[in-house]
């Protein structure tokens, strides 16, 4: 009887110890990055555990953070898992693992004041072609080492063609896990994202609620379930994450949450916001419809509350306007639009940037865009093509 006891308390010792890791692990932040950090991961519906064990640099003494978990609505085979993590020391590597004994991973967390150069990485318009293509880009963007990234929307195309079906929970799995082995700095810190919503991430396209995109809501602890949301990283940046009308109109509550929002930081220095469809399109047409309804309710509020820099994506080009104010472009003191997705998206033939007014600079170009924020307050934009060509620097 005791050998017995002793064999399956061994087995099941193995099993912990070398039970399957996740399918992916990913990192994001509904508040505070310089003190807290959201560790999601995958797994399927066997694997049940909440736990993150995490210690900050090479320390012995160990934390555990417990979570919760979700069945993914379109297939319930697979579990999400997020715990969030509080009370970190800013600027400071921590290790995690997911079991006692499982694999260790590592993130940085975000400096507490801008007393060092801040980095982030933009871009959206994922997984539109093959996962080569994804990957190629991913892997460019991984080699600048950015502090986070901003992932501006269609991040899997996995919706729309097959509503509700299990392929599209494939092109979301196939996305995720991409980001998982990509998107490490060389220091082998996993690269927090922030996400917003884009057509192709909800049923529908346009319109629509957060219903119709219950996978990018599950998935995704933050924008939350108000599908916009700010993260301030304390007094030095703020990141507005918006829904260019997917799942919550751009008029009437989040044309007033925004104004709100900006008013309230008339004082942080670097206001970003971010967001799927243009107000300044580079290769669609200026006159479309959702491009209007942007530059009738958002821009004059960007403009009014100085945003710094809009990230907009959709037109599957690269772009980058002068400062703009009162529908012109200006020489400062305006805000200015960088985009425009197609990280794996197969360019196109962008707007001359001699014959419009709106835009400084474009190429027919899959491409991502490093922000870099100095101490001294110069900003600086170095934008990459998916083999790592410089293909726009600028300050602004
Ligand atoms: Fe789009």
């Amino acid at each position: 009887m005791k050998v017995k006891r002793f064999t399956l308390t061994l087995l099941l010792l193995c099993s912990w110890c070398f039970a399957t890791e996740p399918i992916a692990v990913y990192l994001t932040w509904k508040e505070c990055p310089e003190s807290s950090m959201v560790v999601q991961w995958i797994t399927m519906d066997d694997e049940t555990s909440d736990c993150v064990y995490y210690s900050m640099g090479n320390s012995h003494t160990s934390h555990a953070g417990l979570g919760s978990h979700k069945a993914l609505p379109q297939d319930p085979r697979y579990l999400v898992h997020c715990v969030e993590l509080g009370n970190l020391t800013p600027d400071s590597t921590y290790s995690f693992r997911l079991k006692p004994e499982g694999k260790c991973y590592s993130f940085h967390t975000m400096p507490a004041q801008l007393n060092r150069p801040v980095r982030f990485i933009a871009g959206g318009d994922m997984y539109h072609e093959t996962l080569a293509m994804l990957r190629e880009t991913n892997q460019q963007a991984a080699k600048t080492n950015p502090d986070f990234a901003l992932v501006g929307g269609d991040i899997a195309y996995a919706a729309g063609k097959k509503p509700h079906s299990k392929e599209d929970i494939a092109r979301w799995i196939e996305w995720i896990q991409s980001w998982y082995e990509d998107m490490v700095t060389d220091e082998g810190c996993l690269i927090p994202f922030l996400p917003v919503i884009g057509n192709h991430d909800v049923n529908g396209a346009f319109g629509q609620t957060p219903k119709e995109a219950t996978t990018f809501y599950t998935l995704f602890a933050t924008p939350g379930d108000q599908g916009y949301n700010v993260i301030d990283f304390n007094n030095y940046l703020s990141i507005i994450l918006l829904d260019s009308g997917h799942t919550h109109p751009i008029e009437g509550e989040q044309t007033k949450w925004l104004a709100q929002t900006l008013e309230n930081r008339s004082a942080i220095p670097n206001k970003f916001a971010l967001y799927h469809v243009t107000a300044f399109p580079s290769a669609r047409k200026f006159i479309d419809v959702y491009p209007i309804k942007i530059r009738k309710h958002w821009v004059p509020i960007f403009e009014h509350f100085g945003l710094t820099a809009a990230f907009e994506n959709h037109d599957h080009a690269y772009k980058r306007t002068p400062p703009i104010r009162n529908n012109k472009a200006v020489d400062a003191d305006g805000v200015v639009y960088i985009g425009d997705g197609g990280w794996g998206a197969k360019p196109r033939k962008p707007h001359s940037d001699k014959k419009t007014w709106y835009l400084a600079k474009t190429a027919r170009a899959r491409n991502f865009v490093l922000v870099t924020i100095n101490p001294d307050g110069h900003r600086q934009l170095d934008a990459y093509d998916e083999k790592g060509n410089q293909i726009d620097h600028a300050s602004f």
